[in-house]
């Protein structure tokens, strides 16, 4: 007869932190390079991130960085070189209406169609039935304030007015992610400010997920709550900060300053903390940056 000479140790179970979810968008070591046939361009070296379910998830780094070709890469129009990226754990191979891109052009939208039929165009195209596409584009048309501007041509418009209906176009297609490349960028100051502004609303309203590249440090601390800083050409990551804690109120106090200027020292600077990662510094920008 076997005996066991001591009764079976009963391990604690180990404290652990609660798992964190999958994340909604995997990029991991990211690596773009361009054959210019003069040469190959070097976009992007390694870049790793993730963006969750909910994230208002900023790329930031100065003209010329790799940003667009993230963000490209993301919508499935350009191919890395090598590394991984993978929405909801699917490799990216392909565009597809699970990422929508607003760019920064809003001239885009062609001038023969109304505003209503430019939010339905990519419906209809997708196979969305006519009624159920014109239901969406009002529904969303209203959400970004343009509820009088169904029937408006788009050479009537502001530039804000424009950008309001790229979103919203963008919106009705109920991405996983929405895809912004600098889509503000040529709004005059106080129309850009309002554009953030509204955008924060409507994020706090609907609740998607979007991914968005800005060369604007104050930009990316307004709209994101994790900015990704990436390195002057070719991008590689400088550090990850999380940045939920501003918004436009925030952008006049010494704390918004402070971590933009410690922001710009990172993506500019020599110093010791460039090319330090720090996900999820969870004091500010402030604790990343020397950490
Ligand atoms: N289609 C392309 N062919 C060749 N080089 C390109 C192409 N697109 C971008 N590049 C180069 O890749 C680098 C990154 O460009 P881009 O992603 O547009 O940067 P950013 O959006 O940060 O300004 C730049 O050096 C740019 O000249
Ligand atoms: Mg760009």
């Amino acid at each position: 007869m076997n005996v066991l000479p001591f009764p079976p140790v009963q391990q604690e179970p180990a404290a652990s932190p609660a798992p964190l979810p999958a994340p909604l968008l995997r990029a991991q070591d990211l690596t773009i390079a361009y054959d210019t046939g003069a040469g190959i361009v070097r976009a992007t070296h390694e870049v790793s991130f993730d963006v969750y379910e909910g994230d208002r998830f900023v790329l930031l780094g100065p003209s010329g960085c790799g940003k667009s070709t993230l963000l490209k890469a993301v919508g499935g129009f350009v191919r890395p070189t090598s590394g991984g990226l993978l929405l909801r754990g699917r490799r990216i191979l392909k565009p597809g209406p699970d990422r929508i891109v607003v760019f920064q052009e809003f001239d885009q939208l062609p001038p023969w169609k109304t505003v209503k039929q430019n939010v339905m165009f990519p419906l209809l195209a997708g196979g969305v039935k006519r009624k159920e596409a014109e239901a969406r584009a009002l529904h969303w048309l209203a959400k970004v304030g343009l509820a009088g501007f169904a029937d408006a041509w788009p050479h009537t418009l502001s530039g804000g007015m424009k950008a309001r209906v790229a979103i919203a176009r963008a919106l009705a297609m109920q991405p996983d992610i929405l895809l912004m490349d600098e889509p503000f960028a040529a709004l005059d100051a106080l129309t850009r400010r309002r554009m953030q502004e509204e955008l924060q609303a409507l994020w706090e309203e609907v609740g998607f997920t979007m991914l968005f590249v800005t060369h604007s440090i104050e930009e990316a601390l307004v709209v994101g709550n994790r900015i990704l800083l990436l390195s002057p050409h070719p991008g590689r990551v400088r550090a990850e900060i999380n940045s939920h804690q501003f918004d436009l109120a925030a952008s006049g106090s010494a704390e918004f300053q402070a971590a933009a200027q410690r922001i710009h020292g990172l993506l500019f600077g020599t110093g010791p903390g460039s090319d330090h990662r720090a996900p999820g510094a969870a004091a500010g920008p402030a604790q990343a940056v020397h950490a």
